[in-house]
């Protein structure tokens, strides 16, 4: 080993150790997510009127790699107490998940309240409350009333009202138990990646217009949601609205390509109450070059307003997902561009996780070396960049229905066995992991973990 070469690995390891000795602040909040369409199931029950999910996965099933659905899911619309069970089980001080709106309300406006739909929120907002774990709410998670993208759903500005008149509805039933409010999640994957596939839940393909018709009114829709919580709510319920945001971390190629990455970064964000902020992988971002072709546009592949080619680092491990790629310091990178770029805003990591495929089971080490290994950066960044990170959220708490792929791919810290009618959860080492490091605040592997690797 050349000298140098002993002084990097020096250096490496001794980074290692000081992090591996950091620890979250008091205070800081551990959760799990999930969202309503891929965990509820009872697609058509209980007076729930149809999602454009629905509409999708049965109208075009050749989108979903393996044909299936969310209509059963993992059934947590009857299987819920299992839900809050796991969640205490993990030791999570909030669960993050969202409402489907059109099972809350079946003609999309507020004249009819689907009863039982409001009881099913209910039940888990108390029971989660009743073990101690704060019951964070995100109000869209893509499940849009399939009657309102019959209006035109996203790209018709009159959505920016009817959002707004849900969000008062919900306020208004769970305003009092609920503290924290995510309006919109991922308004990136909505409308850019949604617009430019057209295989996902809006169906329409029309990356010209339609990404900027629905970029426009899911902020605006975001801001009214907001500003009615501000002036109508916040002083009774004193609770906070934010948004979450997918950020890919966009590494610059060269030198040169650093105002570019930038440009791209802010392509994703903006904040108000506090940051919700979702990571889970990266790409190396670079100019066009003369005469080279920016190819079909992908918001995986290139920016078209910025000219600029995505890639892949041959570096780095690929997840089971086609899009994912691991690079762990690029979490920390972005917490860092946040900061830097709005100022010393509140940020809640509102999710992170990592997808194997189904047949590596329970022992998920590769999992564990993923979280441990974001959490690293997530304690670099509030120790030595100093950004106000309060909160993080694993994704997710159990299987479920990865959208476009189906079951193909799981996230879960917790296995579901989608062949039981009771959709059994089952920890993974993973979920054993995290609550290790929710009781302890140490983030390091414990040894009885590591010798799953000779398992796998
Ligand atoms: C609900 O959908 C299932 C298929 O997922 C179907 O078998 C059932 O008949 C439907 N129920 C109603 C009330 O339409
Ligand atoms: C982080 O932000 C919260 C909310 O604004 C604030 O109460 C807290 O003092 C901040 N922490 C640090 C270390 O700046």
């Amino acid at each position: 080993m050349a000298p140098w070469a002993a002084v990097v690995v020096w250096l490496l390891a001794e980074s290692a150790w000081c992090a591996s000795h950091l620890k979250f602040p008091s205070g800081f909040k551990f959760g799990a997510a999930t969202s309503a369409y891929q965990v509820e199931g009872a697609w058509n029950t209980s007076g729930k009127t149809p999602s454009t999910w629905d509409t999708l996965t049965h109208n075009r099933p050749q989108l979903i790699t393996d044909g299936s659905s969310g209509d059963v899911a993992c059934d947590s619309y009857h299987q819920w107490k299992d839900d809050i069970q796991i969640a205490s089980e993990l030791g999570l001080d909030f669960y993050r998940f969202s409402i489907s709106w059109p099972r809350l309300m079946p003609t999309s406006f507020p004249d009819e309240i689907n009863e039982d739909g409001r009881r099913y929120y209910d039940n888990l907002i108390n029971g989660l409350l009743d073990k101690g774990i704060e019951p964070i709410i995100t109000m869209y998670h893509w499940d849009l009333p399939q009657r309102l993208q019959d209006h035109g759903g996203w790209s018709n500005p009159l959505i920016v009202e009817w959002f707004e008149e849900y969000a008062r509805v919900l306020y208004k039933l769970f305003g009092d138990r609920v503290k924290n409010w995510v309006t919109i999640n991922e308004p990136f994957t909505i409308c850019t990646i949604g617009y430019a596939i057209g295989a996902f839940s809006s169906g329409v393909h029309d990356p010209e217009v339609g990404t900027y018709l629905c970029i426009k009114n899911v902020v605006m829709a975001h801001a009214k949601a907001w500003r009615l919580y501000d002036k109508e709510y916040r002083k009774q319920f004193k609770g906070r609205v934010g948004i979450s945001h997918q950020l890919f971390y966009l590494h610059p190629t060269s030198e040169e390509d650093e105002e570019i990455a930038s440009l791209a970064h802010e392509h994703y964000v903006r904040a108000y109450d506090f940051y919700g902020f979702n990571y889970y992988t990266s790409r190396k971002i670079r100019r066009r070059r003369d005469g080279e072709s920016l190819g079909q546009l992908s918001p995986m592949r290139n920016i078209k307003e910025l000219d600029a080619i995505l890639e892949v680092d041959r570096g780095w491990d690929r997840a089971a997902c086609f899009w994912f790629y691991v690079y762990p310091e690029g979490i920390r990178k972005l917490l860092s561009w946040v900061k830097n770029q709005y100022g010393d805003v509140e940020i809640v990591i509102t999710e992170n996780g990592y997808s194997t495929k189904p047949e590596s089971g329970s022992n998920d080490y590769d999992r564990i070396k993923y979280y441990r290994d974001h959490l690293e950066q997530v304690l670099l960044a509030i120790h030595e960049d100093k950004v106000n990170i309060t909160g993080y959220t694993a994704w997710s708490l159990i299987d479920n229905f990865e959208w476009n792929d189906g079951y193909t791919t799981k996230f879960g810290l917790y296995e579901v066995n989608f062949d039981d009618p009771n959709r059994q959860r089952t920890p993974r080492a993973s979920a054993k992991y995290y609550k290790n490091v929710i009781q302890t605040n140490n983030i390091e592997i414990p040894k009885k973990f590591s010798t799953i690797t000779d398992e796998l």
